[in-house]
């Protein structure tokens, strides 16, 4: 761990940005690790990207988090890209280098992998097909840490059939785009289901899916964390499906940044866990 001698400073990006956790679950780690130090949230206006990323240094930032809808704006501002971000077409984090430089990362994908592993840690990429559900952001995040962790065949179905080939195309094997209307069928013979779509967030409707052809061994996971339990996760579960919720993947995402900006091993603890739930 390090002790430099000066206040630490970080942040998140966004427009609009108050909504967001990550103030409460950074400054949860200021405070665990006896750090000195703050996490601040920055609403800035699309336009003022390139200047408010350009000022972390001057400023002492050791960097920042990006939220919508700044992602995909970044990448043409900062100096290095990490390849996986620069193949998930979005950055989620930015490290300022000791020269200055600003170099972009892309956590999501991380914070999915281990938000599942924390819950289920013989979960396996590899174990059988998995089916996601939505071709945005989220999606390109999980489908490419599912690839990256060794997934034979992704099934990848999105409403607007289009995206889902582009994505298909973009990143090639293992992921096979199907129509909308194939969903339900997709689902036979599936060791894992993910929703990456925005239904069944809170004030929208739950996700039109039938689970009758999904095996009651897959594991079914949502990145919807509010509410927690979406209805997808509550039928999944009342079916015999084990599940795990989208909160992890926010809260394991910054981990890394946590590692590259302060060179801490943060942990997601049970504590941080309910701090946060209490607030959804
Ligand atoms: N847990 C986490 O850390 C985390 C991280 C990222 C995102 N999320 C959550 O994931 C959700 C999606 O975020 P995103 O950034 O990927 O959004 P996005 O880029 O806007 O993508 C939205 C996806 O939802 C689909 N969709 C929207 N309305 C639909 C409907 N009525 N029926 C079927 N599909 C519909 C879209 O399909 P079309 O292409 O047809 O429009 C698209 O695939 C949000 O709730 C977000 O909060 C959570």
């Amino acid at each position: 761990m390090s002790h430099p001698d000066r206040f630490l400073l970080a942040g998140v990006m966004g427009w609009p940005v108050m909504h967001s956790r990550s103030p409460m679950l950074h400054n949860y780690w200021f405070e665990h690790y006896g750090l000195a130090g703050r996490y601040l949230p920055f609403a800035i206006k699309p336009e003022g990207l390139p200047a408010a990323l350009r000022a972390l240094a001057p400023l002492g930032f050791a960097g920042t988090n990006l939220t919508i809808p700044h992602k995909e704006a970044a990448l043409a501002v900062v100096d290095e890209i990490d390849p996986p971000a620069r193949r998930m077409g979005a950055i989620s984090c930015v490290v300022v280098r000791p020269d200055g430089s600003l170099a972009g990362f892309n956590n999501d994908g991380y914070g999915f992998v281990y938000g599942i592993l924390q819950q289920i840690p013989d979960w396996r990429a590899d174990a059988g097909p998995a089916v996601v559900i939505g071709s945005g952001g989220g999606a390109r995040a999980v489908v490419y840490s599912l690839a990256e962790r060794g997934a034979r065949e992704i099934r990848l179905v999105n409403r607007t059939f289009a995206r889902a080939e582009g994505l298909a195309r973009e990143f090639g094997a293992p992921i096979a785009a199907l129509p909308w209307e194939e969903r339900h069928d997709a689902l036979a013979d599936a060791a894992m289901l993910v929703n990456t779509t925005s239904q069944g967030m809170a004030g929208t409707p739950p996700l039109d899916l039938s689970l009758d052809r999904l095996p009651v061994s897959a594991l079914v996971t949502d990145i919807v964390y509010i509410p927690l339990e979406t209805p997808l996760l509550a039928a999944a579960r009342k079916r015999g499906n084990r599940t795990v919720d989208g909160l992890g993947m926010l809260l394991h995402q910054a981990r890394p940044a946590w590692k590259a900006w302060f060179n801490v091993d943060a942990e997601v603890t049970p504590e941080l866990r309910r701090l946060v739930e209490a607030t959804l």
